[in-house]
């Protein structure tokens, strides 16, 4: 006897799940669902941002460009073999550079395969800063956050209060040892990565990529190219 049972959605057709899965629903429809659920919470300046509308005009932006395609291969191959995700990025540089833009670009493709994502900035991380089980609703957003399973944590400040360093601490400490994968941002050059919190820094070391992005501010370009068209 088949250990699948056969459904049907009705937009996508017949499909087949395991008897015994908790959940049944379609995929194609729970792909889109987390892909839309995850737009939801995205900035609209970022709305478009993909790997697809990255424009690529030096040899070092080209090789991040492609490092990121292969980087979500690597994920999706991982999550379709249900491993742990396990990698993780670090991107750091001068501003304007399309750290954010490539960050939310991955998300959106990763999501879209119904891998759960989550970006958060890390001063709005810091919001959820507190003691614990005081308010239950940031205690979910804590746990989230630690759950998920790509998490990108945006524009990395210096933390001068150790509680706030210990909630950064606790939250990649705890993906680190679930092995799920971490993607931190920072405007800081490599060589003063001592600025950051040392024991996050060396979980990334372990098993992320760090990325330099060094040329020169898109933001800056942008603004030529459409005054030239005024
Ligand atoms: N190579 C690129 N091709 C197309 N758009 C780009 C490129 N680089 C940056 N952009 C766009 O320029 C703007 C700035 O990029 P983004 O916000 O990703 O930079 P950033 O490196 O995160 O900067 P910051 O460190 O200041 O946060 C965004 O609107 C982004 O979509
Ligand atoms: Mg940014
Ligand atoms: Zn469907």
């Amino acid at each position: 006897m088949s250990d699948y049972d056969v459904m049907n959605c009705p937009e996508h057709g017949e499909y087949k799940v395991l008897r015994d899965a908790v959940d049944k629903s379609c995929p194609v429809c729970k792909k889109r669902k987390s892909l839309q659920t995850f737009l939801k919470t995205l900035p609209p300046a970022y709305l478009e941002a993909s790997l697809d509308n990255y424009i690529t005009t030096t040899s070092d932006q080209k090789g991040t460009l492609e490092f990121c395609q292969a980087f979500v291969e690597k994920l999706i191959e991982r999550h379709n073999n249900q491993l742990p995700l396990r990698i993780g990025l670090v991107f750091f540089g001068r501003t304007g550079t399309g750290k954010t833009h490539l960050a939310l670009g991955i998300l959106k493709l990763l999501a879209e395969e119904g891998i759960t994502v989550e970006y958060i900035t890390c001063t709005d991380l810091l919001k959820l800063d507190g003691p614990m089980n005081v308010n239950p609703a940031v205690e979910k957003d804590r746990t989230r956050l630690k759950k998920v399973q790509v998490l990108v944590i945006d524009d990395l400040v210096k933390m001068n209060l150790p509680s706030n360093r210990e909630l950064l601490f606790n939250i990649i400490d705890t993906r680190y040892q679930h092995l799920a994968c971490t993607i931190l941002i920072t405007n800081v050059y490599e060589r003063n990565f001592k600025q950051h919190d040392e024991r996050v820094i060396s979980r990334m070391q372990e098993r992320a990529y760090f990325l330099p992005f060094m040329w020169e501010d898109y933001r800056s370009t942008a603004k030529r190219l459409s005054a030239k068209e005024c």
